[in-house]
């Protein structure tokens, strides 16, 4: 089985390349994200999508992506709802809520909480924002915290999915920043992090270099088109 690894595209948005040969894009938002790389514009494939929340900085090119590789598009159910009236096709969509496991040939994707507010590209209700957990082939476990604030309950998450690989927010002003972020570390017990949602904008000004990382984490700083092995 190949390792799977985890690749940036600048901003929330990842390609995760899993040991069983899936490809699943995270919040992908390609055209017009300004840190995504030109290679990567263009999926050559895309086996499943899977979303956090409405905002358009993730919901990015999506329907695109869906219609043009046949996707399966991955959303809380009133996003997934929004997705199906805008172009993606009803029978490629999974539309769990919080709480709830989706399998798609042999990944996971579970929905996990999150704090922040949510709409769709036009303003429409899209759900709740989530994070997500992606549970790969060979046991690997990653989890996205989209966009939000430290909460507490980042324990249960840790307690619960064991992520080797946790990708949490740090930019500040839209999302938690690196003061929070060091917290989420600490409260997750993971190992591995990946800072993302930072340095796309002015406005995001928390940098992987503030973050105080507790004891045992190793801080995967990443450049956009950078990858990991999970
Ligand atoms: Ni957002
Ligand atoms: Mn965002």
């Amino acid at each position: 089985m190949a390792d799977t690894t985890l690749t940036w595209l600048g901003h929330a948005s990842f390609r995760l390349d899993t040991s069983g040969g899936k490809r699943v894009y995270i919040d992908p938002f390609l055209n017009g994200n300004p840190k995504c790389p030109e290679n990567e514009l263009e999926p050559e494939r895309a086996d499943i999508i899977a979303l956090t929340h409405g905002h358009g900085d993730h919901v990015g090119d999506t329907v695109a992506i869906a219609q043009k590789h046949g996707s399966t598009v991955v959303a809380l159910v009133e996003l997934a709802g929004w997705l199906g009236k805008n172009g993606v096709d009803e029978g490629k969509l999974r539309n769990p809520n919080k709480g709830g496991t989706e399998h798609v040939d042999g990944v996971l994707i579970t929905l996990v909480n999150a704090f922040h507010s949510g709409s769709a590209p036009d303003g429409s209700y899209a759900g709740e924002p989530s994070g997500l957990v992606v549970e790969t082939e060979d046991g690997k476990s990653i989890y996205f915290a989209g966009d939000t604030c430290v909460f507490g309950d980042m324990q249960l998450i840790g307690r619960i999915y064991h992520p080797d690989v946790a990708v949490l927010p740090i930019g500040d002003h839209f999302t938690m920043g690196p003061r929070e972020a060091s917290v989420a570390m600490d409260l997750l017990g993971v190992k591995r992090v990946v800072p993302c949602h930072w340095g796309t904008f002015g406005l995001l000004t928390g940098t992987p270099d503030q973050l105080d990382v507790p004891a045992g984490v190793t801080l995967e700083t990443m450049e956009p088109g950078g990858t990991i092995t999970v």
